[in-house]
């Protein structure tokens, strides 16, 4: 697949919580070490995170993506675990006995820019082929499939490009009775297995018709093609499952290899997630349990056998990332937690009240709540410029956590272990081939760069969740609807949303607005669909009257955004009578405030925030 470049972000377009995440690490390591607070200017920064514990991969039914570069990787992990199993992306110059050890249940060789026969096209590990796991190639890994067992690729005349319509060979579409390996299951034609190679549910004697990945579904599929190779000769027993018009788009062998020219992942194909169910449960024999109540169980043990008695000190910024972390530690560790929540005055309105409830009286964490506001609105005073109030806030941040753990360790609590809201996308970024801009991504949040030993080990309890999962968890733990769902949030909060100087009465107008903005769209039930809604206190003074005097008052903007990634986004249709609403009551309910603009932008040109 070739991958569009994407358009670049002004901004890093991560949550609050990995924004602070980079801060602590900071904070802590200079509390500890008593040395300064900022790092070495000058120094080439690190990834967000060092290198995390080396966690054994969870115990359960595991799936593995080799990554070849597809704009789709990710997306063919989430396909994989809505169907309820887990699965991990790693890059194709993995260590065959790295795979191995995760004892895949299934290996899905992803789509790539590259075509198999370009002078250094990645390849798969040789073992792969001989091994009983069974393999899915889609693109450009079924390239690689074709070619591992012996077949062969030929570039197109005409490269097939977006949609299609697949015919399914009649033969593959019903599912057929399962067959025992080492009877008509094909496995002489197989080398013999090595020594290290991984027991698969075909090994186990039940086992399931490799090629069926089309049961059950209709013998025309619109699917979503891109390739310029195609197969010119199938390997050793497999067969054609189905063609374009113009080339073979599936290939199969009874032992759970399939070849996809198309796919599967993206929505543009029909039952694309049928056809990936049918390989995880039928060619892999996965059961389906990866669930969030799994998750819970799973990681409290995790944790509680990394942490043992030692001590861990987790922030909490109002977001999601950090509440659910610190959930699942204060459930594996429970008094071996301590939570900082370090309030900068820059939150919206409600929210730091609400996190000190939702944590003190619903679930019982105790929080240690610093009430910086003051601090760091003394330092923003004056600052207009964006990138400026970025810096400050982040090294005010750096230094009030600092000072507190230096607190809470002259007071006698030790802190062995700093919990971190990583999420599996930041994993996989630092770890993936376009590490380059990877590492550019994260230095926007970097505060010039983490010391190089860090004095303390990491907790990340969400290194192997999407977004999407971690709400899921966060609701099983018990988390409020309204935490769990809650909008990204900028780490530099409402300082980055009043534009040019901050003042407390211009942060309190922007909070009032910014209410009446959420409080409507929700009460028309758009909060979820929209990727963030907000309102802005423009510079911006403007004449209006009001009973019969004139008035010159602040220009408030509202924003709000559908967006999948926020790396692009559109601005929201919202209906007449919702912006009606928001504005009426703004300027109603406001002082101060008299006139209501509406941001009509995409990004790009535009960014999402004005700042
Ligand atoms: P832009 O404005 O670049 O924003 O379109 C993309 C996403 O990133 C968020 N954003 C930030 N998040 N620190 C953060 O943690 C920041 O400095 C920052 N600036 C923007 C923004 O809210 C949007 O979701």
């Amino acid at each position: 697949m070739n991958d569009e470049p994407l358009v670049e972000s002004r901004h890093a377009g991560t949550t609050s919580d990995q924004e602070e995440a980079a801060y602590l690490e900071v904070a802590l390591a200079g509390a500890r070490e008593g040395t300064g607070l900022d790092a070495p200017a000058g120094r080439t920064p690190k990834p967000l995170s060092p290198p995390a514990p080396e966690l054994e991969p969870p115990a359960q039914e595991t799936v593995l993506v080799l990554d070849y570069g597809s704009q789709y990787t990710r997306l063919i992990a989430r396909r994989i675990r809505e169907c309820h199993v887990y699965c991990e992306i790693l890059p194709p110059t993995t260590p065959w006995a790295e795979i191995a050890a995760r004892r895949p249940r299934g290996v899905v060789l992803s789509g790539g820019p590259a075509s198999v026969y370009d002078p250094g096209a990645p390849g798969a590990p040789d073992e792969l082929w001989r091994s009983p796991i069974p393999v899915l190639g889609i693109c450009y890994g079924m390239g690689l499939l074709a070619r591992g067992f012996g077949g062969e690729m030929a570039r197109m005349e005409r490269r097939e490009y977006g949609p299609a319509t697949i015919e399914v060979e009649p033969a593959a579409l019903t599912p057929r009775p399962a067959l025992r390996r080492g009877s008509d299951a094909g496995e002489g034609e197989r080398p013999d297995m090595s020594s290290d190679v991984l027991p698969s549910p075909l090994a186990k004697g039940e086992g399931v018709r490799g090629d069926d990945v089309f049961a059950g579904l209709p013998a025309r599929i619109p699917v979503w093609m891109s390739h310029g190779d195609s197969v010119a000769r199938l390997p050793d027993g497999f067969k054609v499952l189905a063609r374009t018009e113009s080339s073979i788009a599936a290939i199969g062998d009874d032992a759970g290899h399939i070849g996809l020219q198309f796919h599967p992942e993206v929505v543009h194909t029909a039952g694309g997630l049928a056809i990936i169910d049918n390989f995880l449960k039928g060619a892999c024999g996965c059961g389906g349990a990866w669930t969030p109540a799994n998750v819970v169980d799973e990681s409290v043990a995790r944790i509680a056998e990394q942490v043992g008695d030692g001590r861990v000190i987790c922030a909490l910024s109002g977001g999601v990332d950090s509440a659910v972390a610190a959930t699942l530690i204060a459930r594996a560790v429970g008094d071996g937690l301590t939570c900082v929540f370090v309030d900068n005055g820059l939150l919206r309105q409600g929210e730091a009240r609400q996190l000190m409830e939702v944590f003190g009286e619903h679930l019982h964490i105790p929080v240690v709540h610093v009430d910086a506001s003051e601090r760091f609105l003394a330092r923003l005073q004056g600052v207009d410029d964006p990138e400026e109030k970025r810096r400050i806030i982040g090294h005010e941040f750096i230094a009030v956590f600092a000072e507190q753990a230096g607190r809470l360790r002259e007071g006698g609590t030790r802190i062995d272990f700093l919990a971190q809201g990583t999420l599996y996308p930041d994993v996989i970024e630092s770890t993936s081939h376009d590490t380059v801009n990877a590492t550019r991504i994260k230095t926007h949040h970097n505060v010039g760069g983490l010391p190089e030993e860090l004095p303390f080990t990491l907790v990340e309890p969400l290194r192997y969740l999407f977004k999407d999962e971690v709400r899921l968890v966060g609701l099983e733990l018990g988390l409020p609807e309204r935490m769990v769902y809650r909008q990204p949030f900028p780490g530099p909060g409402l300082a980055i949303r009043v534009i040019g100087p901050i003042t407390k009465e211009r942060l309190d107008t922007l909070r009032a607005a910014d209410a009446i903005v959420v409080d409507e769209v929700r009460k028309a039930g758009l909060y979820r669909a929209l990727w963030q809604s907000f309102a802005i206190l423009t510079p911006i003074k403007s004449v209006g009257v009001m009973g019969d005097g004139r008035t010159y008052h602040d220009v408030v903007a509202v924003r709000a955004v559908t967006s999948d990634d926020a790396m692009t986004a559109d601005w929201a249709r919202l209906p007449y009578e919702v912006l009606a609403s928001i504005s009426n009551r703004i300027v109603n309910e406001v002082p101060g405030v008299n006139r209501v603009v509406y941001d009509i932008s995409s990004k790009p040109p535009s960014t999402i925030e004005w700042e």
